[in-house]
Order: C-alpha cells, then structure tokens, then sequence
C-alpha cells in the first residue's frame, strides 16, 4: 500500500446540481445563497469536495452547460461575491469545490460566437469549427447531433454552416485555435485564483477532434491539449482534475490519469453504464441489470488502474438515472437496496462521488407525459424519434427509467410543500414522495440511508484500506451477489452484497473469509464472513474488516 497519497484520496466527493439544490427567494430555482444555507447537510455527511454543476452566465437552453460569460455568475443563481462568499463558507469546513469547466463548446450567446457569427474576418470566427454548404446549399454532410438534428447548424449572416455536436445552442470550440486555447487557460488560472480546488471537466474527450476525418471522440489532438492545459494551468498546484468522458476505456485511461502523462487525476467513465443500455436505441430502450456483465466492467477497471492512475466512483450524476430506481428496487425494498448499492461502489478503490438526493435515497421522477420534462435532450430526441416512427408511450417508457430529469427534480430537504426547496413555484417538479422521502425525516435516524452514507464516508477516512488496499474480485459468476475483497498490510475488508430482492444463496471463498469487526450491515449484524454456504437476505450488505480467514 505504498504509493502516493494525495490531499483528496481519502475524500467523497458530493455533487450539486445548482438548479435544483437550494433557492433562497422563492423563485423556483436554486442559486448559490441556498447552496451556502445547506451546506452543513454537506459537512454533517462528511464530504470533502464539492463538485458544482455549472453556476456561469448561460442562456440556460442545457441548464447551464452552454456558458455565455466563463467569468461571470448567471444572475438568477448570484454574484460573483455570492460566489466567494461559498468558497470561502466551503474552505471553513473543509470542503473544496470543484468547477464544472465546459468548454468543448461554448453558448450561441458567447461575444466570441456573436462575432465569429457576424464577420468572418473577425479573428472569433475561428474558435468555432465552419464549412461551407454542400454544393446543393443543404449540410457538408450528415452526420447528426448528440441531442437531435443535423450536426450542422447554417449561420445565413456568414453563408456558413457551425458545427455543433450536442445542440444548436452549443458551437463547438475549435481547440485547434491557440488563441482560444490561451483564452481557456487564462480563464482556468482566474477560477483557480479565486480559491477553487480543480476541475471537473465536461465531454473532454470530445477537446481533441479531427471534424474532417470524423474522429471525434479520443480524437487525435486530446492528449496533447491536455498535456498543455497541465503545464499552463495545472501543473504546481496542487488541484485535483476529473475529465467527463464516455468513450474511455480500461485501454485508454491512462493516457488521461497515467501518472507520468502529466494531464488529469482520473476519468469518469461510463462503461458501466452503456452496459445497460440498447445495442440500436441506447438509452432510451434500457435493459434490466446484468449483474454479472456490470461487476465485470467494475472489476475490470479497478485492476486496469490498481497501480497507477485513480478511478472515480458513481453510479449517479445529472445525466443518469436514480440508482436506487435503475438498480436497486424502490419500493419495497428502496432504504436496504439504496445502502447495497452505496456499500458496493464506496468500498472500491478511487473516489466516491455522490449525487444531490442519492444519500436520502431518492427515487426517479416519475413523469408520464412529455410536458412534464424541461431536458433538452429528452424534448429533441422525443420529436426526432416520433418522427422516425417510435409509438410515444415507449418513448415515454424507456425515458422514465432513463432521463436525465429523473435526477434533476428539486433536492428534498422536508415533506412540507416547496420540499425545503423552494417557497415559489419549482421550475421542475418535485417528486410528490418528498413526503416520505426527505433530509429531515432521516437526520437524525441512525437506521437512514443518509446515516449510511455518513458512515461509509466516514470509514474512508479512517481506514487505510479502503483507499489503498488491493481490490480482488470475488464470486464473478454469482447472478444476484457482489462480492470483493481489498488487501493490504496483512488486512482484510470483505464486501459481500446481495443485489437482488430475493434471498442469496452463496459459497464464501477463502478469498474473501474474514474474522474481526463488522463496519457496514443492511441487515443483521456480523463481524465474521466465514467459508462455506452463507444465506443473504434481501439486499443484505456486509463489510467486515480483519484478518483473513
Ligand atoms: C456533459 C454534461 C451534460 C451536458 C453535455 C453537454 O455530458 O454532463 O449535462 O448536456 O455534456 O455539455
Ligand atoms: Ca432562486
């Protein structure tokens, strides 16, 4: 267990989705004052990062993730002052935040898009990707958007056609620009002066592109503009990176967090889950869990990175599902399933990131109807797919187990009305089992999932193993249980979870034998995992740290 420790590595990492987190006057929409009036919830669970989706000047058409002044606030979330003052409130509890840097594209509002648009002769015009129409006056070519519609979007005022890979709204930056390169970094350096601790950063596998020969994603010129922002941006300070990027695999990920490489802490990666997903219809035609296939994908990369590199850990962000509705089981058993789900991923290697609301056990929206969603995406890709034929009530199926709004409906802090959220009207609605389900009713309940969650928090700090110990995977082939082990200084934490809302029937490996203290229990207590037959019940998780055997 040597090796280099960082600042952060015993750290969980709590992600806030700023539009709905907190609102502080009533007008349906979170903002950074409200951030600042919880942001005890935050110290209380123990977190040691916080992870801000983007708070920038934005038209908001993706909530944000189109950024028209990348050093300014957006005026409906606060002021730049707001903003130290939440640095400075994060700094006195220990919590360093992390900016959401979102700058594979830019807003169609950005000064840099309105004059690239206006003149091109202006020296903007090229930080954005441009071509000329095909000789019949339509798109240089098919390809389509991210979000829906032709990945070209015609600007008449310059005769051309923009490139824009997510939606019309977000022109995507030509990174082959030095100048924007500088204008970035430039940008990067004035945040980290502020007293921000790092950087999440959005689609950055998408930085390096080659349009031309459509090599978009892991594109040709990704490692080297990374390497670059490092030594112009990062390098002597001591931030912590975590780059965005759904094509990186066990194969690639140690160009971006290899230690030598000199780019980024770690990826997250979304292996995992694309497993779940349609091999034509993606997401929108989701699978049932294969829990075989999914712990695969997991072992797989904590074996890729067990001596070099670092993972992120999350099964949860405001582009994916609640877990505890996509894996886990959100009726009957929803506070156990929640707690199996937490143990499994927070006892690997790496950095737990957790999502507004999953420490509470959130649950997916539960929207039937189109207008009921504010997404984006989901409102593109539902007018593209009905056009190419899909029946709405699938489309509307698979989108209640896998839109992004299925995240992004208001923190629940109490069961009043407004759900401690809001006193005005929420700009999305909130999930009518606040009621239930809500910060308050669990605070101060040792037997919540919130209490769960602070105590897995807690143990990463207390024990070595948990950030450093050696992962071995354990009963592969078991269709209902995950199991693993992590190793280290003649210690071992066992992890034995049932998956699954039936009873486990399973064959404890000498592997994964343990005698001494039992940390984490959904179900009974036990401070032994002994070889030989055990019976889990339902959702049952266990860890138990000690000797082997
Ligand atoms: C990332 C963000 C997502 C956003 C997209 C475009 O995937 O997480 O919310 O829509 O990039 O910026
Ligand atoms: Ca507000």
């Amino acid at each position: 267990m040597t090796r280099q420790t960082r600042w952060w590595m015993d750290r969980t990492a709590y992600q806030i989705y700023p539009r709905s987190f907190a609102d502080s006057n009533g007008d349906g929409l979170g903002d950074i004052p409200g951030i600042i009036g919880r942001l005890d919830h935050l110290a209380d669970l123990g977190i040691g990062l916080l992870w801000l989706s983007p708070v920038y000047r934005s038209p908001m058409a993706d909530n944000g993730y189109d950024i028209s002044d990348y050093r300014d606030i957006a005026p409906e979330y606060g002021t730049l002052a707001d903003f130290d003052r939440l640095v400075a409130e994060a700094g006195r509890r220990d919590i360093g935040i992390i900016m959401d840097l979102v700058v594979n594209h830019s807003s169609d509002r950005h000064p840099w898009f309105l004059e690239a648009r206006r003149d091109r002769d202006s020296p903007f015009h090229d930080f954005y990707y441009w071509r000329d129409p095909a000789p019949d006056g339509g798109p240089p070519d098919n390809r389509r958007a991210y979000f829906g519609g032709p990945v070209w979007t015609f600007v008449p005022e310059v005769g051309r056609y923009v490139f824009t890979l997510f939606s019309p709204q977000q022109p995507d930056l030509n990174w082959q620009n030095p100048a924007l390169r500088r204008a970035v970094h430039d940008m990067m350096r004035w945040w980290l002066d502020r007293g921000v601790r790092g950087f999440r950063m959005d689609v950055i596998d998408l930085i390096g592109k080659d349009i031309d020969r459509d090599l978009i994603a892991e594109g040709p010129y990704l490692h080297g503009f990374l390497q670059e922002m490092h030594r112009e941006v990062l390098a002597g300070r001591d931030v912590v990176t975590v780059g965005e990027s759904w094509n990186v695999s066990r194969d690639t990920a140690l160009l971006y967090c290899g230690r030598d490489r000199g780019e980024l802490d770690m990826v997250f990666q979304f292996q995992h889950i694309v497993a779940g997903w349609d091999e034509t219809h993606g997401k929108w035609r989701p699978r049932p869990l294969d829990l075989v296939a999914f712990k695969k994908v997991w072992a797989d990369w904590q074996e890729a990175l067990q001596d070099d590199g670092w993972n992120s850990l999350f099964l949860n962000n405001h582009d994916l599902p609640r877990s505890v509705s996509r894996y886990g089981d959100a009726g009957q058993w929803r506070e156990r399933s929640a707690k199996a789900l937490a143990t499994a991923v927070h006892l690997m290697r790496g950095t737990p990131f957790v999502f507004q609301g999953e420490e509470i056990g959130m649950t997916n929206a539960g929207f039937t109807a189109i207008t009921h969603y504010r997404d984006i995406e989901l409102i593109n890709m539902h007018r593209e797919m009905l056009e190419q034929g899909l029946p709405e009530h699938q489309f509307l199926e698979g989108a209640g187990i896998t839109a992004r709004d299925n995240a992004r409906t208001p923190m629940q802090w109490d069961a009043f009305p407004g759900a401690g959220f809001t006193t005005g009207d929420p700009w999305i609605a909130i999930n009518p089992n606040h009621d239930r389900i809500n910060v308050a009713a669990q605070r101060d309940d040792p037997g919540s999932v919130l209490a769960h969650y602070r105590r897995l928090i807690a143990l990463r700090k207390r024990h070595e193993v948990i950030v450093h110990g050696r992962f071995v995977p354990c009963l592969e082939d078991h269709p209902q249980v995950w199991a693993y082990a992590r190793e280290g200084n003649n210690r071992r934490l066992s992890v034995l979870c049932n998956i699954s809302s039936d009873p486990a029937r399973a064959e404890v490996p000498p592997g994964l034998a343990v005698r001494g203290t039992g940390l984490i229990a959904t179900a009974g207590p036990r401070d032994a995992i002994a070889p030989g037959p055990i019976l889990l019940e339902p959702w049952e998780a266990v860890a138990v740290l000690g000797a082997p055997g």
